[in-house]
């Protein structure tokens, strides 16, 4: 599967999300607790831009008044009715048998660009080839797999 560099890790900080366009789709990246997840934009409700949504987690209770909070930031609200997905997995919450947003694999790695498609390209390489140099990045990038 091709890989495609979306980001640097210091774009998208902990708790954040980048929307990207790759290979003509719209993919939100989020940064779960230093964790990089990738989801498709489209709710699979009606098509909403889901991850524009709210991040929230889950909220329990062993008794009346005792509330306990837990994976904060890791569900994903879709802004248009509220459906609600897993970040890590694209499983919903509702029908979590059935219903699931798609989701892609994530790495990040320090590679130097040629290596990878830069997201949005998709295009084919011609016969013409101009002078190149030597480029070394030294960083790590979020890449996305799809
Ligand atoms: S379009 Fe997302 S909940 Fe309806």
């Amino acid at each position: 599967m091709p890989k495609y560099i979306v980001a640097t890790v210091e774009e998208i900080p902990v708790g954040q999300r980048k929307l990207v366009e790759v290979a003509g789709r719209s993919i939100g990246v989020f940064n779960v607790n230093g964790e990089f997840f990738a989801l498709r934009n489209s709710c699979p409700h009606q098509g909403g831009s889901l991850c524009e949504g709210r991040l929230s987690g889950f909220l329990t209770a062993s008794a009346p008044g005792q509330y306990t909070y837990t994976r904060r930031g890791e569900m994903l609200r879709c802004p248009w009715h509220g459906w609600e997905f897993d970040v890590k997995t694209g499983q919903s919450w509702w029908d979590p048998a059935r219903m699931r947003v798609r989701s892609y694999q994530v790495s990040v790695e320090t590679v130097t660009p040629d290596t990878l498609t830069p997201a949005g390209e998709g295009l084919q390489k011609g016969p013409y080839v101009a002078e190149t140099y030597a480029v070394t990045v030294e960083q790590p990038y979020v890449v996305v797999e799809i």
